[in-house]
């Protein structure tokens, strides 16, 4: 597979494992168990967990910010292995440092099974509930979950292993990626899953392993001692667990044969140095897009700064009383419907930890997408498209909409079960609540320098800020920092309508999107939206936009007369989204323009050379920006992958996906038509 194709999303994933009598899993396509018969826990701990000295290891760790371990591992399972190194993390591990579990697997359970295989470890219970209540949909691609408060990080990569490797980084400039600590190899047994360790397999092992990276893993099967051994592991055969004469174990020396193949597309999204300095950060803007990159820095331990030119945080576009927890079903297999589903998984999940406990900030009281008279086959090929995945989307017909908005509609449609709606300055306020973060609000800041130890950020009051890293999440006026014309962002204003909640009766009860949208009431207020109009302007809700709502809410709900409504007495209110012309964010690293012009001038002759050169980025300076109509979903998974590259942790995002939302696509396209001056 080419690293920018996607795996296919209808071809469904889910392994259905017979149960032996004794409650173990077993594989009929491989056959064999999930784990040992005899004591399976006793034995995950003894091969994986002892053999790669977790134990002592991690008692050693240093307490301090920025400590990361990171554990690789070929098939996840039942999670068993996942959920005891997490256990023993817990007991052992200093407080601050951070565990990221990076498992891939190509057949998982679904959360049924998951549970029926854990339910035999009681002991573990504390572990399994969170994992089950996270465990995601069962799409291909990373899915990350995070635990005891961000500590702990579950990457389960759904995909064959040799694509998963290669999204890791294996196979282009492999120095780049963050490598292994350890290594838990457990495919089924290589003579029944030689795919699974086969030469091409462990070369990628390698490749994402440094010296003293050790391995663990219960075969001694000779063509993976062989293959290990020829990718510059030392290993050694030691008692196995129980009954089992030997297992392996191995250390990464450092030595790789043969190298990394050279690329076969230019790698200009791959960026190469993490910033400078002491763990400190400056974000620019505190919507959404910047509230959540603080965040996601603030749990690596990063200190953050965060300039607000307003009087107060989630004053733009992310200060309506209600945002919509929005998806498009990708009707391809592409890396934009992959970022766009992804994205929301994670949303959801983010959302979820973010206001646990409290009810007034999130309602995930499931969403609507309803068809028109048109467009009725085109969402019912979308659903069948997604009927691997009822608990991401199913096909409702007008009778069931109904029931479930309890409001009377003419049509059906998509059903997303698991989304709803949040209060965006809440959600901003939320996350930017944390010990590292300092929030200075009526902060403009007027220009930015690159300097020897990082950035220097000129408030408009006068008066300056210095930091390693720094993060423009300003939405549309980035470029007023970034550079006249660096990315192509424009606002496209928008006006929500506030119908009190006597106008409507009766209300859904959960949101329902045609062309517009409405929400179940909130507080005094029904939210209906959203205007569309080009350009920038002012911040006065205008009569048009309101009956342009009202409009499209008559379209959603038959029974709702728009004409009865005197728009003169309407609340409402206007923000400005930032739009990129294919309706994506710009997530990560910003470009070098004049190094990227002379680095890829080639590109103009022949778009397809692969020029093996890394994005020339200005080290230490990203963007979060161009959310679109969808920020509320799209900006926490980009907040993770913006802060994993700071932090030098591994990438939430897969490199294809690294690639879709890097802020230099726009100038590879222009350096490519010859349109860059
Ligand atoms: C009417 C409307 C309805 C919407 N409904 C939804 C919805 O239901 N669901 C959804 O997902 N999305 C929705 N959106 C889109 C969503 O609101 C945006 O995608 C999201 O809020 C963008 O967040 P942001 O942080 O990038 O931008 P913003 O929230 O606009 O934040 C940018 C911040 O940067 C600050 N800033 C700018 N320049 C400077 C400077 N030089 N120095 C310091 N600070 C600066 C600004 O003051 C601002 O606070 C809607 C948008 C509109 C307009
Ligand atoms: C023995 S089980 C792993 C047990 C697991 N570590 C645990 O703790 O329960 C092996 C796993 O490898 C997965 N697998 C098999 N072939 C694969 C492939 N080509 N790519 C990725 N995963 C694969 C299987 O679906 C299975 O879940």
């Amino acid at each position: 597979m080419s690293s920018d194709l996607c795996p296919p999303i209808a071809t469904p994933r889910a392994s259905e494992p017979e149960w032996l009598a004794d409650g173990t899993p077993f594989s009929r396509e491989f056959n064999d168990v999930y784990y040992s018969r005899d004591d399976g826990s006793a034995e995950s701990r003894y091969v994986f967990l002892d053999h790669n000295r977790l134990a002592a290891r991690w008692a050693a760790l240093p307490d301090a910010p920025g400590t990361l371990f990171v554990i690789h591992e070929t098939g996840f399972g039942t999670g068993l292995n996942f959920l005891l190194a997490w256990q023993l993390w817990q007991s052992v591990a200093p407080a601050s440092a951070r565990l990221v579990f990076r498992s891939l697997e190509a057949f998982p359970l679904e959360a049924d099974a998951l549970a029926r295989a854990l339910q035999r470890w009681p002991v573990l219970e504390p572990f399994t509930r969170p994992l089950l209540g996270a465990w995601p949909p069962l799409l291909p691609g990373l899915h990350t979950l995070e635990f005891d408060g961000g500590q702990v990080s579950l990457q389960l990569y759904i995909g064959d292993v040799r694509e998963a490797l290669e999204q890791c980084g294996a196979d282009t400039h492999p120095e780049l990626a963050v490598k292994a600590d350890a290594w838990f190899l457990d495919g089924f047994a290589p003579a029944r899953n030689p795919a699974m360790w086969d030469d091409a397999v462990m070369r990628r092992v390698a490749a994402l392993s440094k010296p003293g990276t050790t391995l663990a893993t219960f075969t001694v099967a000779a063509a993976v001692r062989t293959a290990l051994a020829k990718h510059g592991f030392t290993l050694a055969r030691v008692p196995g667990f129980g009954r089992k004469r030997d297992m392996l174990t191995g250390v990464f020396d450092g030595e790789t044969a043969p190298g990394p193949r050279p690329p076969t597309q230019t790698p200009w999204h791959l960026a190469a140095a993490a910033p400078r300095g002491d763990r400190r950060a400056i974000v620019i803007g505190a919507g959404i897009a910047g509230a959540t990159c603080a965040r996601a820095l603030a749990r690596r331990g990063w200190r953050v700064t965060v300039l607000e030119a307003d009087a107060a945080p989630a004053t733009g576009a992310s200060g309506n009383p209600q945002g919509m927890l929005f998806t498009q079903l990708p009707a391809a297999d592409t890396p934009h419907g992959e970022f766009t589903l992804h994205s929301f998984m994670h949303a959801l999940r983010y959302y979820a930890e973010l206001f646990a406990g409290d009810s007034k900030g999130l309602s995930p009281c499931g969403l609507l997408q309803l068809h028109g008279p048109r467009d009725a086959a085109a969402l019912a090929r979308l659903a069948e498209r997604f009927a691997a995945y009822p608990r991401l989307v199913r096909l409702v017909d007008a009778a069931q909409a109904s029931a479930l908005a309890g409001v009377p509609l003419a049509h059906g449609g998509l059903y997303l079960p698991a989304s709803g709606w949040i209060v965006p300055p809440a959600a901003c306020g939320r996350a930017l609540d944390h010990p590292l973060i300092e929030t200075l609000p009526g902060c403009r800041v007027r220009a930015l320098s690159a300097e020897e130890s990082g950035w220097r950020v000129q408030l408009d009051a006068g008066g300056m800020l210095q930091a390693g890293a720094v993060i423009v999440a300003t939405a549309a006026a980035a470029n007023e920092l970034l550079g006249a014309d660096a990315l192509p962002l424009s606002p496209l204003r928008g006006q929500i309508t506030l119908l009190p909640r006597a106008a409507l009766t009766p209300a859904p009860r959960c949101v329902v999107c045609a062309e517009g949208y409405v929400a179940p009431p909130h507080g005094e207020w029904i939210c209906c939206g959203a205007s569309f109009v080009r350009g920038a302007g002012d911040f006065v809700p205008t009569a048009g936009e309101h009956r342009g709502n009202l409009q499209q809410l008559q379209e959603i709900l038959p029974f709702f007369d728009a004409t009865a409504v005197d728009v003169a007495t309407l609340a409402g209110r206007v923000g400005y989204r930032a739009s990129t012309p294919d309706r994506l964010p710009l997530a990560g690293p910003v470009p070098d323009i004049a190094a990227f012009r002379e680095a890829y001038a080639g590109l103009q002759r022949n778009a397809r050379l692969p020029i093996d050169r890394i994005g020339p980025y200005r080290r230490g300076l990203y963007v979060s920006a161009g959310h679109g109509s969808r920020g509320l979903t799209s900006a926490p998974l980009c907040a993770e992958a913006i802060a994993a590259a700071i932090a030098g942790e591994p990438s939430p995002l897969p490199r294809r996906l690294q690639r879709t939302l890097s802020p230099a696509r726009f100038l590879i396209r222009r350096i490519i038509k010859g349109q860059l001056p």
